[in-house]
């Protein structure tokens, strides 16, 4: 049988919480599974407040409305990153000035960025590659300097630190997803994260359609009316309960993960030493979740012939995003800079299959593979 890629595992609490959810006969949003599931992340990480989502890129959607983001605004992201990172800025007019990656890892060149800044930047936006730090003091006191708002892309990064300091806290927003392939999931999910106090308000009307359903609801108005734009956002308690069970396992979870990335990083650094293949190391100020474990090839058809070979022999690996800057939809409107990392990124990238119920054993067989591809 094929080793795949991602295998969504389950705690065994799942069904559990779902049937607790519905004996209390609230099974739509922002019930008590949804409650307790904020609770997780406010008391966890210190976020201020948080709002549970259908997904990630509803999040960002989310947080586009509360940035107030108008047509010919601009707002600077990695070329590098999965499309939601962007199309939410797009539904509502603004202009993307993609920045590339850095030279040695995927996460956004914060050197280039300055000089993308023009009087229109409104938004900085940070994608931490595989749940890695982008440097953050860099990005705070590029937003300072300039007055822009930072939203961090925190859709691999749960659990993960800068200085020590979880992500997801440094930016006025972050987004993350539960989708499939994350390390917690519901299937699709997101949460939106925010710090500062003055979105708070307005957040919990865009959630839920526009409305002042939450103030009805707490009897803090005695009318329940539209008040403002906004969409369904806020996810059922089916999945809030799902997404609860996986949380309360986040411990066992994470050193799992990080057990089988480890293993892959140790058996593969010989190849890597030998100049067959690059491992990215971490920088000193960020941890490792465990969320991707990924090499470099020398270029892009040896990535491909590699990722063919694997295939072949029973193991799924994958490459990652491809440049958004020349994506067939945005080509048109990008403004002809060469970014030439993130295009190396796409090129040479390749993913190997990293899950919960991933053994240590199947784990050296792939890497054997691997080795086998360079001759070894
Ligand atoms: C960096 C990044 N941002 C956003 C998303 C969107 O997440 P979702 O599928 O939860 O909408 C993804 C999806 O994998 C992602 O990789």
């Amino acid at each position: 049988m094929k080793i795949p890629f991602n295998k969504p595992w389950f705690t065994g609490k799942e069904i559990q919480n779902i049937t607790s959810a519905a004996s209390f006969g609230h099974i739509s949003g922002n019930g008590l599974y949804t409650k307790k599931c904020h609770a997780f992340f406010e008391e966890t990480y210190g976020y201020k407040k948080t709002f549970l989502t259908t997904s990630c890129t509803d999040a960002i959607e989310m947080a586009v409305i509360l940035m107030d983001i108008k047509q010919g605004d601009e707002v600077i992201m990695p070329s590098y990153t999965f499309v939601s990172t962007t199309s939410p800025f797009i539904l509502r007019g603004a202009k993307i000035v993609f920045a590339d990656s850095l030279y040695n890892h995927p996460n956004i060149d914060l050197d280039e960025v300055e000089k993308l800044i023009t009087k229109k930047t409104k938004v900085l936006v940070v994608m931490h590659y595989g749940g890695v730090a982008c440097d953050m003091d860099k990005a705070m006191s590029i937003c300072k300097k300039h007055n822009i708002i930072l939203l961090e892309d925190v859709a691999h990064s749960i659990d993960s630190y800068y200085k020590g300091k979880p992500l997801g806290s440094f930016g006025q927003m972050a987004t993350f997803s539960f989708h499939e392939t994350k390390n917690i999931s519901s299937g699709e999910g997101g949460l939106l994260v925010l710090n500062d106090e003055k979105y708070i308000e307005r957040a919990e009307i865009v959630w839920e359609k526009g409305t002042n359903r939450s103030a009805f609801s707490r009897g803090d108005v005695d009318k329940y009316e539209w008040v403002d734009i906004g969409a369904s956002y806020s996810p059922s308690e089916i999945i809030a309960a799902f997404l609860y069970a996986q949380l309360t396992h986040i411990e066992d979870i994470q050193k799992t993960r990080n057990a089988i990335w480890d293993r892959y990083y140790s058996n593969l650094l010989p190849l890597a030493n030998k100049g067959a293949i690059q491992i990215i190391d971490l920088p000193d100020f960020a941890t490792n979740n465990g969320h991707l474990f990924y090499l470099l090839t020398e270029n892009k058809d040896q990535r491909d012939e590699l990722l063919d070979y694997l295939n072949h022999n029973m193991v799924h690996a994958v490459f990652h995003y491809l440049s958004l800057h020349s994506s067939p939809y945005y080509l048109k409107y990008h403004d002809g800079r060469e970014l030439p990392n993130s295009d190396k990124f796409a090129d040479t990238l390749l993913r190997l299959p990293l899950f919960y119920e991933l053994s240590l054993d199947i784990v050296d067989m792939i890497c054997e593979k691997v080795g086998e591809f360079y001759g070894e």
